[in-house]
């Protein structure tokens, strides 16, 4: 049997030289894995990706076009997730994770035809306004920075809303609904 105090040996001169080189491949293991992280946080963030099951199975994606966050005059190129996917590391990650569910919810067919979407679509729009609501509208506001605003230049109606919002406590999301996809059938029942 080994005596304890011979796990303690001082390293041999091979294991001078794994030191340095065992070094060297974490190092590479993690340039790697943060490629492949990236990589992977990319891919699930792109249009084709949501599209893959919110696409004509799903009936979110094929709306889009017609709405102003789609084609516009300006041409910017707005994402499903510059909207939907916190640009910050923790909410994306949480983002991801609910992501799972997902998953799961595609592969048992829970929403497979456009009757059971249209059923659960006024609950999936609630979920996603409380939650814009409860981030101050976080997404919308990485591309519509408030304070740069030039309220001399919006329409009449706008200047006579926004200066006051924050007094008011409301955030964007409380004025603006439907801007990417159609009314929530079932709200109006
Ligand atoms: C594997 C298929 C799949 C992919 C890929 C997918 N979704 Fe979903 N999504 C679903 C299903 C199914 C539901 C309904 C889940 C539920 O009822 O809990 C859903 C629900 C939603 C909702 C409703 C609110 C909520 O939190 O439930 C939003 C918003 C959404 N997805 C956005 C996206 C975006 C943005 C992407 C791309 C980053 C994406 N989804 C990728 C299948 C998918
Ligand atoms: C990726 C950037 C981006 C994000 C994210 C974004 N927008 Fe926009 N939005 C734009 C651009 C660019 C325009 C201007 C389109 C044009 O040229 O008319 C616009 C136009 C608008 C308009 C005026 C046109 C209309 O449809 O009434 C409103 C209101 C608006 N956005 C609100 C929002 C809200 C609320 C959110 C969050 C749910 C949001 N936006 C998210 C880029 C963005
Ligand atoms: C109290 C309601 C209210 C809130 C809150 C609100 N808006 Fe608006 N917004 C309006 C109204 C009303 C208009 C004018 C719509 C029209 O002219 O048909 C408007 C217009 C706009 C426009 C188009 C401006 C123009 O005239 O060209 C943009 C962009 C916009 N809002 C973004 C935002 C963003 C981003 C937020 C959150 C920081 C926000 N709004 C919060 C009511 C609101
Ligand atoms: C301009 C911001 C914006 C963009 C871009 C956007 N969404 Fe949404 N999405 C919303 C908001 C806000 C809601 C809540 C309902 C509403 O107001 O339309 C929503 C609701 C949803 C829902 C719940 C069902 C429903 O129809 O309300 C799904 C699913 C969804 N989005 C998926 C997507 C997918 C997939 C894309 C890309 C093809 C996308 N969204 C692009 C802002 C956006």
């Amino acid at each position: 049997m080994t005596k304890p105090s011979s796990l303690w040996q001082r390293p041999t001169a091979r294991w001078r030289l794994g030191l340095p080189i065992g070094a060297l491949l974490m190092v590479v293991i993690g340039v790697l894995a943060t490629v492949g992280f990236n990589g992977v946080m990319q891919a699930t963030s792109s249009n084709e990706f949501c599209s893959s099951c919110h696409g004509p199975a799903a009936f979110a994606a094929e709306e889009w076009p017609q709405h102003t966050h789609f084609t516009s005059a300006s041409g910017v190129k707005v994402q499903c997730a510059d909207c939907h996917v916190s640009k910050q590391f923790l909410p994306k990650m949480w983002r991801k994770v609910q992501g799972m569910k997902e998953v799961y919810h595609y592969a048992v067919g829970t929403y497979d035809s456009r009757e059971k979407f249209e059923l659960h679509r006024l609950d999936m729009a609630k979920k996603v306004w409380a939650e814009m609501k409860a981030t101050d509208s976080a997404t919308c506001r990485s591309c519509h920075n408030y304070q740069r605003m030039d309220f001399t230049k919006q329409s009449a109606k706008a200047q006579l809303w926004h200066p006051s919002i924050a007094e008011k406590g409301l955030t964007c999301i409380d004025c603006h609904k439907y801007l990417a996809h159609d009314r929530v059938a079932t709200e109006l029942q």
